[in-house]
């Protein structure tokens, strides 16, 4: 109890320090500085990211330091079990560039995999089971963005985590509650128990050392041999034989065939800001970049922040987005899919047409579906600028909470559930809620759709904004409020961190808030036809804002234990 009072009082001292820091630039130092960044959702993450800056190291080089420290720290989502974006700005060549690391179905997937024998999607199948696994990209996007980017080895890269791993780190009250609550699922493995749990099966509790030298010898063999180790050598041998055992669909094969993809960042434009963020097979670039171009003819800074009139046609813009994330989005490799078409500033004035500025447009009237379920606590995002003007805007993720709950045993590897991103079947909500159509389903080789936005925004050719969230299907529509409040609103990026959210997806047909808008809003959003629901917080962003005086940074107060520091 006390504890969480403590760490109570320790958010709110946070959060008015990130709020007043634009103001009192020479005390609050931890969130502003001019030279140097690292936003992420864990602190010593941030710590070890910093320091790589510090030494000269550069934002791709941080960037690498601190997902590898992730997989350590905040297993929840930090990984080298699964996959993710990573988007770059390139202060030299004045270049975006974009790395797509997502798993991949192994090659025996089939496109029925998750239906049961009535035919209907099995979830359990596509979360909780061996065959929930996609081939994990994680350690091969690394590695090759420290090869073609970074200046520092993939030793130096990895040695914090390693350390952290071998020496433990202490057990904080956050991790050690999500473990407890995930106990169950995770007692349906041996190799689990054995990383999570202490060996008479007992709870780690808060101030408890806890130890992976599993995950440290993996860690060290990529240290050691590169990552080969993962993809043919020592750790993909314990990884298939793990999966031969348990009647798992990934080869040796599948392992060796994994290859990051360079991707061009999908493009906008937003008030005469440039808009980069992830293309397919993430759906985030595309839908943002899609709602900034319907939102764009709005004039949403005179009507106010959280008004009735702002939320209500981003409500709209965010129904008319989702409805075509549903049909067109899939990986790029395997379908074609009309991006230009969808970014495109014509395409987004019929969208606009569309919207009756005073009365919702029923879902079922935009396209029909069903969907029951949110988001959970997984995914993690984190931002990085370095010295030299580069940045990183990188989110990544094991899909669920903890991900398929599975360790490759011997590993310590925790392995991700991101199959359950893919469409079981079509009217068939995954995790998220979310539909999709014949561009999401199964198919060898195919990399499911995400939501994942990792996003950076230039002003006249340079960094002005690193952001982006977790949060399952809220990371598209809470990445677009971050941009948006502080482009529109003017706020500062703690305030536009800390205001409250809101989440339209198409299906289910529901105008999701954060507890904080005023009840004349609610009521007028009721009577306009909103179905509007009070939720659990949305996403939780790690942003850096350039601004006259500096950088300026802010860690989403959402959630426990994340840190911004600057150097
Ligand atoms: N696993 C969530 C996403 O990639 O959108």
């Amino acid at each position: 109890m006390k504890l969480i009072f403590f760490v109570w009082i320790f958010f709110f001292i946070c959060v008015y320090a990130q709020e007043t820091a634009i103001s009192y630039p020479d005390i609050f130092l931890p969130i502003q500085s001019k030279k140097c960044m690292v936003s992420s959702q864990e602190s010593r993450a941030t710590e070890a990211g910093l320091q790589v800056l510090r030494e000269g190291g550069n934002a791709v080089d941080a960037a690498v330091t601190v997902g590898f420290v992730l997989a350590v720290t905040l297993p929840r989502a930090g990984n080298i079990g699964g996959g993710g974006f990573m988007v770059i700005y390139l202060a030299k060549n004045k270049e975006v560039t974009t790395i797509d690391y997502r798993e991949k179905a192994p090659k025996t997937a089939t496109r029925d995999m998750f239906l049961d024998k009535n035919g209907n999607a099995d979830s359990e199948k596509s979360c909780h089971s061996y065959w929930a696994v996609g081939v994990p990209g994680t350690v091969a996007g690394f590695a090759y963005a420290l090869e073609k980017y970074g200046t520092i080895s993939l030793q130096q890269a990895l040695k914090p985590a390693i350390a952290l791993a071998s020496e433990g780190i202490v057990m904080d009250a956050d991790l050690s509650n999500t473990l407890r609550i995930t106990k169950p699922r995770f007692q349906n493995c041996d190799a689990s128990m054995k990383v999570f749990f202490k060996p008479n099966g007992d709870n780690y509790e808060a101030g408890d050392i806890w130890k992976q030298p599993d995950l440290a010898w993996s860690l060290q063999e990529i240290a050691t041999n590169g990552q080969k180790s993962f993809y043919q050598g020592e750790i993909a041998k314990k990884i298939v034989s793990d999966m031969q055992k348990h009647g798992g669909l990934i080869t040796k094969e599948d392992l060796l065939a994994y290859q990051p993809v360079i991707r061009k960042p999908v493009q906008g434009t937003y008030r005469g800001y440039e808009i980069y963020s992830m293309p397919p097979p993430s759906s985030g670039g595309v839908h943002i970049v899609q709602m900034l171009n319907i939102l764009e003819k709005f004039p949403l800074g005179e009507w106010g922040h959280n008004s009735a009139k702002t939320i209500h046609v981003l409500t709209e813009a965010m129904r008319l987005a989702y409805a075509d994330r549903s049909h067109y989005l899939g990986d790029p490799d395997f379908t074609k899919i009309p991006v230009s078409g969808l970014v495109s500033k014509a395409y987004a004035d019929e969208l606009r047409n569309k919207i009756n500025m005073y009365q919702a447009t029923p879902s079922a009237k935009v396209k029909p579906g069903n969907a029951i379920f949110y988001e959970s606590n997984d995914t993690t995002h984190y931002s990085v600028i370095d010295q030299y003007g580069n940045a990183v805007s990188n989110t990544y993720t094991i899909n669920l909470n903890y991900g398929s709950k599975i360790v490759a045993e011997g590993t310590g590897i925790l392995l991700n559930n991101e199959m359950d991103d893919f469409v079981a079947k079509p009217d068939s909500p995954n995790s998220f809620g979310l539909l999709g159509s014949q561009a999401n389903e199964i198919q060898p080789e195919k990399r499911m759709l995400s939501s994942m936005t990792p996003t950076i925004v230039l002003k006249e050719g340079k960094v002005f904004l690193v952001t982006g969230s977790p949060g399952g299907s809220t990371i598209i529509t809470c990445t677009l409020q971050i941009i948006s409040n502080v482009i529109d609103h003017r706020m500062n990026i703690a305030s536009a961190t800390n205001a409250p959210r809101i989440h339209h997806q198409w299906y289910p047909d529901e105008l999701r808030l954060e507890a904080g808008i005023s009840q004349d809003t609610i009521d007028l959003l009721r009577k306009w036809g909103h179905k509007v629901l009070i939720k659990d917080s949305i996403g939780s962003t790690q942003s850096i804002m350039q601004t006259s005086q500096g950088l300026t940074g802010a860690s989403d107060p959402r959630r426990p234990g994340a840190l911004t520091a600057g150097h």
